[in-house]
């Protein structure tokens, strides 16, 4: 199906930052493809938005652990659309065990990269050849301020006491992919940034965050939908650019 409609797959669309990814990208004109690893869980996110009024939001099973199941979501959308324009690699957990170097459970921390890196690299690899496509590829990895090295070094941030080696060794990593992204793609008009939420109200957290999601979704939208002056290789916050 050809579209002039931008196609947006949110990854761990159906609830939190990502479904408040996808009301602002549908909200926005695109064609999201809202991704979720439950089928119950992606469909009831997609009738709540389609009760808003969005109903050019379509569920994508898509667990990104699973190479299987990120190759056929990638099948599907070359079927179905023979492109993508937007992809927000935005799964992510946060996981009991994980902790100080000292006494992290180090199962809990190889899932914590499994899902937070290795995920989002798997699902870049997949859809890259799609997102190669498209007139203007973007991919947005929804990162976190507990990524920074400089952030985590600096006793004056709020941060510098939230220390899970798992959680934010692997936001490190996700960085690490914007930057090589970007090198890799430098030729391309494929643009690539890492965007840091802030602390938002979501179960990642117990729904500790500070911020509603309508806040924490900003920038990642905005990186979204930049145009084609916009910056590739670098990491955002709504507040402007963040350090690594
Ligand atoms: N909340 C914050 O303060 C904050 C701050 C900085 C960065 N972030 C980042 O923002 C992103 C979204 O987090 P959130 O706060 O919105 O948390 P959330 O409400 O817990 O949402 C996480 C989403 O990721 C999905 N997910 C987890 N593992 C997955 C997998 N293997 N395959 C596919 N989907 C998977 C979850 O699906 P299920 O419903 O099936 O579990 C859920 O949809 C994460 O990358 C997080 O690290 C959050």
């Amino acid at each position: 199906m050809k579209t002039q409609k931008k196609i947006a797959l949110v990854t761990g669309g159906n609830k939190g930052i990502g479904l408040e990814l996808s009301r602002n990208l549908a909200g926005a004109g695109c064609t999201v493809l809202l991704g979720a690893r439950n089928a119950e869980r992606g469909q009831q996110a997609v009738r709540q938005l389609e009760q808003a009024g969005l109903s050019d939001v379509h569920f994508v099973e898509i667990d990104v652990t699973r190479l299987d199941s990120v190759t056929a979501a990638a099948q599907q959308i070359e079927s179905r659309y023979g492109r993508l324009d937007i992809l927000m690699n935005n799964a992510g957990v946060n996981l009991r065990g994980d902790g100080l170097p000292g006494a992290a459970d180090l199962d809990a921390v190889r899932k914590v990269f499994e899902t937070n890196f290795f995920g989002a690299l798997r699902v870049a690899q997949a859809m890259l050849p799609l997102l190669r496509k498209s007139e203007a590829g973007r991919i947005v990895n929804v990162s976190s301020g507990l990524g920074s090295l400089t952030l985590n070094s600096n006793p004056s941030s709020p941060s510098y006491n939230t220390k899970f080696i798992g959680y934010n060794a692997s936001k490190a990593a996700l960085n690490m992919l914007t930057v090589h992204l970007a090198y890799e793609l430098r030729d391309t008009k494929i643009k690539i940034n890492s965007a840091n939420p802030g602390f938002t109200k979501t179960d990642l957290n117990d729904n500790r965050g500070t911020q509603p999601v309508e806040v924490g979704a900003i920038e990642a939208t905005r990186l979204a939908l930049l145009d084609d002056n916009g910056p590739t290789g670098q990491s955002f916050s709504k507040d402007g650019p963040d350090p690594w």
